[in-house]
């Protein structure tokens, strides 16, 4: 019997993982897949909360971001990757758990409040989209997951699993596992622009699988401290990119105190600390650039991973269902059987 505790966190496939995922979550995965039994969970389904439209657009990025995981080194021999829509106990678990919340609770939801915002729906929300955390909590909670890594914006979501899990446990008795979240120390990365945390659609992201020019293009457009005009005249480190990217991806800890010491005093030209910044990026970059370009390569070999990944996880799902329609009093056949 295993007994390990459950890491369970994933993505939505609508475009390519940027830093800002590598430093909310992606990184906390990777160091911690020994010690858990890890599962990441390509969300397509609520993926297709808000693109509805786009069932291509889901079903392209879908062997994207299994790239960029195993790019980063998610072990596919430690890791499962699971594609949502092809686990439906999930979506059995959500409709059971949509009883056991408000459409008022929902609505307060303040990541779902902000993405409503942002994505413009006026009157017309999805009503799919305003449930999504709800189908989050199943994710979480079919996988018996004790962990959550993620980013600061998902807290929301585990908070509102939270409150499901107790719901349930006290309604039909003690099935479902209270997840914890996991957040980084640093979890949110502002994107080039300085104006909005990374992220595809605001078009401020540096995404994983850029290319070196690109990289190198998008760093020499970062906003900066705009007072800092010329090189002698004292900066802002607060609030400048430039330097949250250091901090987070710099080895050299020492060397970036330094240099943002002297940005201070006057004398150092963001040129120059984009220089560093394009050779920080690089260095970090290129490995996870190659071991993209090998599994890429191998797309029938990734597919396996997945066809894997799914099974499993299927598996540990359909046992928590079973869990869950026996102690909701659904198990009308196999009752008195056991
Ligand atoms: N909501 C997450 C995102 O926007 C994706 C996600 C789906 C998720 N299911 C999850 C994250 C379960 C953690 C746990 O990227």
């Amino acid at each position: 019997m295993d007994t390990k505790k459950v890491i369970l966190t994933g993505d939505r496939p609508t475009g390519p993982l940027h830093l800002g995922h590598y430093v909310g979550s992606l990184q906390k995965r990777v160091e911690l897949q020994g010690k858990y039994d890890t599962y990441i969970l390509i969300a397509d389904m609520q993926a297709l909360t808000d693109n509805a439209g786009h069932p291509d657009r889901v079903r392209s990025n879908i062997l994207e971001v299994a790239l960029d995981y195993l790019s980063v080194g998610i072990d596919p021999g430690v890791s499962r990757i699971v594609i949502q829509s092809l686990v439906p106990e999930l979506a059995e678990l959500t409709m059971y758990y949509l009883n056991l919340v408000t459409v008022a609770r929902l609505q307060r939801n303040p990541t779902v409040k902000a993405e409503m915002k942002q994505k413009d729906f006026g009157a017309n929300v999805p009503a799919g989209f305003l449930i999504y955390p709800v189908s989050q909590a199943a994710d979480i909670t079919a996988f018996r997951a004790d962990l959550v890594p993620v980013g600061e914006d998902q807290l929301p979501m585990i908070e509102q699993t939270k409150e499901i899990v107790q719901s349930f446990n006290r309604t039909y008795g003690p099935v479902l596992v209270e997840p914890e979240a996991l957040v980084p120390k640093v979890s949110r990365l502002p994107g080039t622009d300085g104006q909005n945390k990374m992220s595809k659609s605001i078009g401020n992201a540096i995404f994983l699988s850029d290319p070196t020019d690109v990289v190198a293009t998008k760093v020499k457009g970062m906003y900066t401290d705009p007072k800092h005009v010329h090189a002698k005249d004292p900066g802002t480190v607060e609030g400048n990119p430039v330097f949250s990217y250091l901090e987070a991806f710099d080895p050299d800890a020492g060397e970036v105190k330094a240099m943002e010491q002297s940005y201070r005093e006057g004398g150092l030209g963001d040129v120059k600390v984009k220089g560093r910044l394009i050779e920080v990026l690089e260095a970090f970059l290129a490995p996870i650039r190659r071991r993209r370009s090998e599994f890429a390569g191998d797309a029938a070999g990734v597919m396996r991973i997945l066809t894997e990944g799914t099974l499993k996880g299927r598996t540990v799902a359909a046992r928590t269902l079973g869990a869950v329609r026996e102690a909701m009093h659904l198990d009308y056949y196999t009752e008195g059987r056991r």
